[in-house]
């Protein structure tokens, strides 16, 4: 087969019968003959494909067949890179089968075929059966004549170096013609971060535009940096290190081609320390940390649910490098497909167009790192107060009509839910057209003002995908401003999404903002929601489409599929307003709906926050817009995975994310919904959703979920004024609200493995249960002192893992010594917790000392009038500062809880600036010191003192 004109090597190898020597332990499957035959098989540049018989076996068993690529740098032992089916047998009589998979971008030199036999959930690999097929030509396409390029002329003015570069010999022209004349310009971005650009020097390939994705200044003279760049320059190759020599990226890398620069191939890699500490490079389902030796990741936004190893909807080309407590990242400012791979010692780029613009940034603290490059890419946004509550959400089922949603809610409220923002999925539209209502939503509008009333929000689904029927505004409004894709003859581009056939609106388009703006504030005069949810914009279309596919073949859907660039979406062919085309800015198009629903609902409610949910995304998206993680099943690994799933976007810049809780696909187990409770009322955006056709999970549904629940949520709206505050930061600095072990704690390598963990800030540690039956949870703590949530009890006084009960009901939540949290009396919704009083939570460290601060606004304006309060606690004494009060705080501070207090008795008398206060009450019990009385004003300096 060939994909797009690319070269084709065809092989095809008939096989030998295998000769058996069976396992005699499992020989009663596979006795006297070989259990494979009649293998024959063949490849090309993209895919091996093949076919082979399996003998016979009972009907209550699966046969599995993997087969694995390898190039000697994947190791035969390590794990299985490139393929894996699970095959049934229909007939319980000899299987013929035929298998499919793609090649790694290091080509093919052998691939294993074995039989594992799976009963009773007991697994039988029979070994003896199973076989190695040597593949001679198999390997990737001969970089022998990829010279690279020379630097022929330099430049230097106003802080930028500019280098001339010409290709070396004929080039190697390896998919596509090389091109022949490359400028780098290398620009010191600030004083830790510097952009290293190579593009053609002709000026005409795709570039992502400034107004979508910021690139900062195009010059700059800097005078102290924390990087140093040199050069070589026969062939060109760059190396970014910190001022002590630590080297950081390095293209020259031996072995590799030094540079290739083709019209729609580019490659270069780097050189990586072994067994390096790689984090981001997604959106992904994987373990945080990234296999340095075999992690194939592919970016090309797609609608597909969590699958490992698989690119998803968002695409983000960065990654940061944790090396002996210091962080630095690497961003590649580029929305074409490509292939990352990390290998034994280096990170491989294949790109399949655009130019490679690198941002190198230095740290060296996490926090420091990520404030870099989201000052690049763009700040968080800070999202309105309301949408940290918990969010209730559902596809079909009972969530057809007003009355099935309003009966669900009444029910969470009758178990005592804490509820703040009611969804509304496709069901909602008239025939899953968006900006309607559909009969079944009947009185919905009047619903929503109840809601209001209730100081509750709505969020309804909005899907791009406009259907091309009559008396339908949004389509004619379309047609009229001219804003849907188009094919290259002019016609109009259609695919289908729920409403049938669709038109796709191109973001591009000068016209598109006014219409889609237009649609948007209608919408909102018969449904009068607080905020949106744009799903389906990677653009998700139901057909594959005719469409452009180049000569290299990204790993489209991963190591399961490899689909081509056209893969259910929009053609590649289609060309948008500017005229990029979606081959050049198909990653773009849901981070470039986000910047046009952000801009609409700004205009809707000017000076107001906006709270928009996006599936798809890319760098800079979390300057408008928050996300989750789309597709989850209801399993204990996707459970899992949505740690790592978290505290990536932290990376990517959208600390405001989460995932379906309870599971989107599939049933949940009573246990596994108990469990993703307690684990979801963490999560920084926390929604509970199901998918059309599965059974309801809502927290009233079991009993211990329901106990679980309101347990978990009762600490997440408790603690709503601490983790506003780490939102606040967050859009400010860019700060990871849910973060890895590692972000507090870089210089201990036990951390940097750990994703079954994390803490929101620096000071509260979530240890969830992940595995059916566990009764106990074993976690990580850090150093310095952690304390029970709910004892107040030091449970770690050093770094070390524990054992900790977590009986079904019980999530393990602790708190940091030396960290206060400021806390409110939980409500039932947002609104009414941040009504009540205060209490603070302060943790002791070793020294006896604590601080914190506490960030109070109206909770939804942009650049709000605000207070900042901080606190210090020392010895017998905290002292309240007001770092900044412009905003009057009402509720009062009424309690001081003192987590880790060392003398023996309870003091006496309490003191407010100097005077005794007659009504406060002091408890101490088990180290915990309980000050309850007070009824401190927040809007001024105060001093709190016991003796
Ligand atoms: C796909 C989304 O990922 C899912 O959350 C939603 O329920 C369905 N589309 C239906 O709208």
């Amino acid at each position: 087969m060939s994909i797009g004109g690319g070269r084709t090597k065809t092989l095809l190898l008939i096989f030998f019968l295998l000769s058996c020597l069976c396992d005699k332990s499992h020989g009663q499957y596979f006795n006297d003959e070989s259990a494979i035959q009649n293998v024959t098989y063949s490849y090309d540049d993209y895919y091996l494909r093949g076919s082979l018989m399996i003998k016979s076996f009972p009907n209550n068993m699966n046969a599995y067949i993997y087969y694995a690529t390898h190039d000697g740098v994947w190791n035969m032992t390590g794990t299985m890179m490139a393929a894996h089916w699970k095959m049934q047998n229909p007939e319980n009589t000899y299987g013929n089968w035929s298998f499919e998979g793609p090649i790694s971008p290091y080509g093919i030199s052998k691939f294993y075929v074995y039989l594992q036999l799976v009963e009773s959930g007991v697994t039988y690999t029979d070994d003896n059966d199973s076989q190695y097929y040597e593949v001679p030509n198999g390997g990737p396409r001969s970089t022998a004549n990829c010279d690279g390029y020379d630097v022929v002329g330099t430049t230097v003015a106003k802080g930028v170096t500019k280098l001339s570069l010409a290709l070396n010999g004929a080039g190697c022209a390896l998919y596509s013609p090389d091109v022949k004349y490359l400028t780098v310009s290398i620009v010191p971005y600030s004083k830790d971060m510097v952009r290293i650009k190579i593009a053609d020097t002709a000026n005409n390939r795709w570039q992502i535009p400034a107004s979508i994705v910021p690139e900062g200044s195009t010059e700059g003279t800097i005078t102290t940096k924390s990087y140093t760049v040199s050069y070589t320059t026969s062939p060109f190759t760059f190396k970014v290190s910190r001022p002590s020599g630590e080297v950081l990226f390095d293209t020259g890398v031996s072995g590799l081609p030094s540079l290739i620069f083709e019209e729609e191939y580019l490659e270069i890699s780097s050189a990586l320390p072994a067994n390096a500490n790689i984090y981001g490079l997604g959106d992904m389902a994987d373990t945080f940390r990234r296999s340095p030796d075999t992690t194939l990741q592919t970016f090309w936004a797609l609608d597909r649910g969590t699958k490992r190893l698989n690119n998803a909807y968002g695409s983000h080309p960065v990654y940061f490098e944790l090396r002996n407590g210091k962080v630095h990242g690497v961003f590649l400012r580029n929305s074409n497909g490509m292939d990352v791979a990390l290998v034994s010692g280096k990170i491989t780029y294949r790109v399949i167009g655009g130019v490679l613009d690198y941002y190198v940034f230095t740290g060296p603290t996490p926090a420091a790192a990520l404030d870099q490059y989201t000052s690049l890419i763009g700040k968080p946004a800070f999202v309105p107060l309301w949408s940290l509550g918990f969010h209730q959400c559902r596809w079909g089922q009972t969530w057809t009509t007003t009355a099935g949603i309003k009966a669900t809610i009444e029910s969470l409220k009758e178990i005592g839910m804490y509820v703040d923002t009611v969804w509304a999925d496709i069901d909602h539209m008239d025939a899953y057209k968006a900006f309607t209502l559909g009969s079944g939503f009947a009185g919905w509008n009047d619903y929503v003002a109840t809601l209001h009333e209730e100081h509750m929000h709505h969020v309804p689904i909005l899907d791009p995908g406009i259907p091309p029927v009559d008396n339908y505004s949004p389509y004619q409004d379309g047609v009229s401003s001219d804003i849907f894709l188009k094919w290259p003859n002019g016609t109009e581009f259609l695919g289908e999404v729920w409403p049938g056939t669709t038109a796709f609106p191109d973001w591009f388009h000068p016209q598109a903002n006014g219409w889609w703006t237009k649609q948007i504030t209608e919408f909102h005069g018969i449904n009068a929601f607080d905020g949106l949810w744009i799903d389906m914009n990677e653009a998700a279309n139901f057909l594959i489409p005719p469409g452009y596919e180049p000569a290299y073949h990204i790993n489209n859907d991963g190591a399961w599929e490899m689909r081509g660039l056209n893969y259910r979406t929009i053609s590649t062919n289609v060309t948008h307003y500017s005229g990029a085309t979606e081959y050049d800015a198909h990653n773009l198009y849901g981070h470039y709906e986000a910047i046009h629903t952000r801009s609409a609902l700004s205009s809707l409610n000017p000076g107001k926050r906006t709270f928009i949910l996006t599936r798809s995304s890319y760098p800079g998206t979390g300057h408008y817009a928050q996300k989750w993680n789309g597709d989850n099943a209801a399993t204990w690994e996707d459970l899992y995975l949505s740690i790592p799933q978290i505290m990536s976007n932290q990376l990517f810049g959208i600390p405001m994310v989460g995932s379906d809780i309870c599971g989107f696909g599939g049933d949940s187990s009573e246990e596994l919904c108990n469990r993703w409770a307690q684990l979801g009322a963490f999560y920084p955006f926390s929604r509970h959703h199901r998918a059309e056709n599965s059974h309801d999970t809502f927290f009233f549904v079991w009993e211990t979920v329901t106990e679980s629940a309101l347990k978990a949520y009762k600490i997440r709206y408790t603690l709503l004024p601490y983790i506003y505050g780490l939102m606040q930061e967050a859009s400010k600095t860019g700060n990871a609200v849910a973060r890895p072990l590692w972000w507090d704690n870089a210089k201990d390598t036990k951390t940097y493995d750990i994703d079954t963990q994390f803490t929101l800030g620096n000071g509260l540690l979530v240890t969830p249960v992940l595995t059916p039956g566990a009764t106990t949870v074993t976690g990580y703590f850090p150093d310095g002192i952690w304390y029970d949530w709910y004892t107040g009890k030091a449970a770690s006084t050093s770094a070390g893992y524990k054992t900790l009960d977590a009986n079904l009901t019980h999530i393990n939540v602790h708190v940091k010594g030396g960290v206060i949290m400021p806390a409110q009396y939980p409500a039932k919704t947002t609104y009414e917790t941040v009504r009540n009083n205060y209490f603070l939570i302060v943790a002791l460290d070793k020294y006896g000392q604590s601080t914190g601060s506490l960030y109070v606004d109206d909770g939804e304006s942009v650049d709000a009038q605000y207070s900042q309060v901080k606190f210090g606690l020392g010895g017998n004494t905290l002292a309240i500062g007001t770092g900044w009060n412009k905003y009057r705080i009402t509720p009062k501070l009424d309690t001081v809880k003192v987590l880790g207090y060392s003398s023996r008795s309870a003091p006496r008398r309490v003191y407010v600036n100097g005077r005794r206060v007659s009504g406060a009450q002091v408890e101490l019990s088990q180290k915990v010191l309980t000050i309850t009385g007070l009824a401190i004003d927040l809007n001024s300096k105060s001093v709190l003192q016991w003796k």
